[in-house]
């Protein structure tokens, strides 16, 4: 038997609920921001997108530099998703309030964040509009991977605003 709950609820109980760091770029201008709207749109050519509301300061830096790098996150960044996912880059500088270091992709000018296991370089190829959020479709340009790094280290991968909580990936089920 199911029963009928709430959106809000229901969809709570998706099992999964990515979290990233999305660095950007423009006329020198820096930020950080955190993202759960995240997804993978085509395998050739490789494309993914994030979903930016229009209020966020990263819009407008995504907006005019048509790239971002997308920063996989583990239990060590947790206290910079928050910092970037509760501030604004109009009021802070978030490289220095995280205490992340920029460092340089290949074919964006929009930084990596060192810190980060693994980086994605995106271009934007297209802009779509979903009400309250546009999403960046953008096609991979590098992939950059800290050595040694394994993908069941730690991630998070599912978050609950509501609860505040973050989840790590679980056990493999030895079943496929
Ligand atoms: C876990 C988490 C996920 C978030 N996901 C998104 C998202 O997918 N899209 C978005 O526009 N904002 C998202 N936010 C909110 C922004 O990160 C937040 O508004 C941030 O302060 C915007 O920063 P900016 O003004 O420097 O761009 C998320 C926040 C958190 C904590």
């Amino acid at each position: 038997m199911k029963g009928e709950i709430s959106i809000s609820d229901g969809l709570r109980q998706l099992p999964i609920r990515p979290v990233y760091l999305v660095s950007v770029e423009h006329d020198g201008k820096k930020n950080i921001i955190s993202i759960g709207m995240f997804a993978y749109f085509s395998g050739k050519p490789t494309l993914v997108g994030v979903g930016i509301a229009p209020s966020r300061y990263s819009f407008e830096l995504v907006r005019q530099s048509r790239e971002y790098v997308v920063n996989v996150v583990d239990e060590e960044l947790m206290e910079a998703v928050r910092i970037c996912g509760e501030k604004s880059g109009r009021e802070v500088e978030k490289f220095e309030q995280t205490k992340l270091t920029p460092a340089k992709g290949v074919n964006v000018k929009a930084p990596l964040i060192k810190e980060s296991p693994l980086s994605i370089e995106c271009k934007v190829v297209k802009e779509v509009e979903t009400g309250d959020h546009v999403w960046f479709i953008g096609e991979v340009m590098a992939v950059h991977i800290r050595e040694g790094y394994d993908w069941k280290d730690g991630l998070l991968f599912k978050w609950i605003g509501q609860e505040g909580f973050y989840y790590k990936i679980g056990e493999n089920t030895g079943k496929y």
